[in-house]
């Protein structure tokens, strides 16, 4: 099973520029999270601390309950074997074909055999839709074809842990359904944790069991999926429907003010303000026919029974439904 994830109260700072600050939240063993917020706001800086290659400068982050704010470079450099990360720019080796690309990690870091290298290989290159291209190098394919070949790589090692930023971005919305389809299958195959840094609406819609969102360098909210698709808070609505309309403005926030006087032009019909609003929860996806089981579900549906009185009452009441509509009793 995937390991926990645990941050509590974490601060970083660039120079004279905080990031973020106060960030708390447990990503459960073997569950989706998603974590949404915009540009700018600290998402990659996150994931990036999670595996260490960014220290904060407060608070601690305990991944299968070692801190590694505090551990020492070796048990850091053990901790690491448990991740598989896509990095938001790829990160593949420019001069090596993908074959090679998505070798690396197993030469690196294993003494298996290149027959038995070949095999893992090609397996993942086969899950991520690659096949056929693994002679090419990331300069002749596409942006994401780039990132299906990353996401191959991040998981050749069997991660506990996979963390992936921004999957989706260069992909037509065809593909990313069926990105969104393999990460729900990835994990019902390998019960990881996974979190996944993302704009697109329909995969944080649709994907994570947990979202989370970072906002004005404070995680705004993080919990079951019910509680941010049903929450009134206006940042969010404003996120999940891309609006204009809202606190989050094009290079800025918006103050009070500013937010006054666009709703009024919306209102009065001189301003568009962007998509229209979508209310309620679409169902969560499932792994595809035939596939294991996902062992998360049955453990999260226990865990969100056990912390549903401290939800919001939308919240609680769209768990409840989700709970009725599976039918099975849990134990
Ligand atoms: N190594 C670094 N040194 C200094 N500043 C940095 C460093 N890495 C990131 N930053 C700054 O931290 C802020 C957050 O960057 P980050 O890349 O985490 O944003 P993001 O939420 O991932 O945005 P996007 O959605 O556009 O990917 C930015 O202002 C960025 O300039
Ligand atoms: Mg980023």
């Amino acid at each position: 099973m995937g390991v926990e994830v645990r941050t509590e109260g974490i601060v970083k700072t660039f120079g004279s520029q905080r990031i973020w600050q106060d960030v708390s939240l447990t990503l459960p063993p073997g569950e989706v999270s998603a974590l949404l917020g915009p540009s700018g706001t600290g998402k990659s800086v996150f994931l990036k601390s999670l595996i260490g290659l960014l220290r904060p400068e407060r608070g601690s982050i305990h991944i299968d309950g070692t801190d590694i704010t505090t551990c020492s470079d070796k048990e850091l450099y053990e901790i690491r074997k448990l991740f598989g990360v896509l990095f938001q720019d790829g990160a593949l080796f420019g001069s090596m074909h993908l074959f090679d690309n998505v070798a690396f990690p197993l030469r690196e870091h294993t003494k298996k055999s290149e027959s038995e290298i070949e095999k893992i290989v090609m397996e993942k290159l086969e899950m991520t839709g690659l096949l056929g291209a693994e002679r090419k190098l990331p300069g002749e394919i596409s942006g994401g074809m780039r990132k299906r070949a990353g996401l191959a790589r991040a998981l050749v090692l069997d991660p506990q842990i996979i963390l992936v930023d921004e999957p989706d971005s260069g992909l037509d919305p065809v593909r990313t359904s069926y990105l969104s389809q393999l990460l729900i299958d990835i994990n019902a195959q390998i019960d990881a944790t996974i979190l996944i840094v993302t704009h697109n609406i329909n995969l944080a819609r649709t994907v994570p069991d947990n979202i989370g969102m970072l906002f004005r360098r404070r995680l705004v909210m993080f919990g079951p999926r019910e509680v941010l698709l049903t929450s009134d808070e206006p940042v969010v609505k404003q996120f999940l429907n891309g609006r204009m309309i809202g606190p989050i403005g094009m290079s800025e926030e918006k103050d009070e003010a500013q937010m006054a006087r666009e709703q009024a032009l919306v209102d009065a019909g001189h301003h568009h303000g962007g998509a229209e609003a979508v209310e309620g929860i679409i169902p969560q996806m499932k792994a595809t026919p035939g596939m294991p089981v996902r062992q998360a579900v049955q453990r999260r549906k226990q865990r969100v029974r056990e912390i549903m009185h401290t939800l919001p009452h939308a919240a609680q009441a769209a768990i409840q439904e989700s709970l009725d509509e599976e039918g099975a009793p849990v134990a």
